[in-house]
């Protein structure tokens, strides 16, 4: 973990409410697909706590990205940052996604603002010969983000909406098709829980970047937990419970408990 003084060198739009900040580092970052950085993201009350984001696309070492819908007083702090404004960041953070180290068939199902980190993991598992199908979610067309990106990938790209303006209507995970070896899933909580229902019902091993209101971002504030699956008797009381940022935020389908 490190602190960064990151300057925006571009702000995007790539869709609706949806803002890509491309960042320059004074020096390289190291990145795992899965990851995210703490972003100081204003100077008053409501944004004295930094903000968790994915890094997004990466060009260059010294280049970052982040992908992020505007949503409150954090991010509409960072939508307006201009090229050459700061962003003081810490990260990277967290345990990202493990990668099978041998060509494969993975599915990465990606729903709103859960598509930032399948790219860093797509790239990585086209790196390795993988086969990579994505498969995106939005509320609509105007709401889809990273298609392009993940075809220039070499991904596999189908898209479902929730209002069928394009793709398929309905939910991402009934576009999966039988024979994948592993799922990759970031989105909202009912997509998780239902790649964790395949996953434990006997499919292909699966893991789920989960998103928890973060005020530290490394382990401290025990404001992230969530329910360990098995819980740890050693620990006590604590051990039901694991950290988002720090045993997370990815975690294999048969650890966590909605
Ligand atoms: C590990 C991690 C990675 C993330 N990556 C991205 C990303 O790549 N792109 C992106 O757009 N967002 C991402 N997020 C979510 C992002 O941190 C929040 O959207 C952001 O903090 C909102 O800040 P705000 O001040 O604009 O809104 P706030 O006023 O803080 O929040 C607006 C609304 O969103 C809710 N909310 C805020 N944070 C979360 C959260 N973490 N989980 C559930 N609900 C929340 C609040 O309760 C409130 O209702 C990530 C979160 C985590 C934990
Ligand atoms: S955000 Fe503080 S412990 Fe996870």
């Amino acid at each position: 973990m490190r602190q960064w003084e990151l300057v925006v060198a571009e702000s995007l739009r790539p869709a609706e409410g949806y803002v890509e900040l491309r960042c320059e580092a004074p020096e390289a970052i190291e990145t795992a697909p899965g990851q995210f950085f703490m972003l100081r993201a204003g100077e008053g009350p409501d944004t004295y706590l930094p903000r968790a984001f994915s890094w997004y696309r990466r060009e260059d070492p010294r280049r970052v990205s982040f992908l992020f819908r505007v949503q409150g007083p954090g991010t509409a702090h960072l939508a307006a940052l201009r090229p050459g404004d700061l962003v003081p960041a810490t990260g990277p953070l967290g345990r990202g996604f493990p990668l099978p180290g041998r060509p494969v068939r993975a599915a990465l199902l990606g729903g709103g603002v859960g598509v930032p980190p399948l790219w860093g993991l797509a790239r990585a598992l086209r790196a390795q010969g993988s086969e990579v199908l994505a498969l995106v979610g939005a509320r609509s067309r105007a709401h889809l983000v990273g298609v392009e990106d993940l075809r220039a990938e070499g991904a596999q790209v189908l898209v479902a909406t929730d209002d069928g303006s394009t793709g398929y209507r309905g939910p991402l995970t009934d576009l999966l098709p039988a024979d994948v070896d592993v799922l990759y899933a970031c989105g909202p909580e009912g997509m998780l829980r239902r790649v964790q229902e395949i996953s434990l019902a006997g499919g292909p091993e699966a893991y789920l970047a989960l998103e928890a209101p973060m005020a530290c971002g490394y382990g401290v504030c025990l404001g992230c937990v969530v329910e360990r699956a098995e819980p740890d008797p050693a620990l006590g009381e604590y051990g039901k419970y694991q950290r988002v940022c720090r045993e997370g935020p990815v975690f294999a389908a048969g650890e966590v408990r909605f």
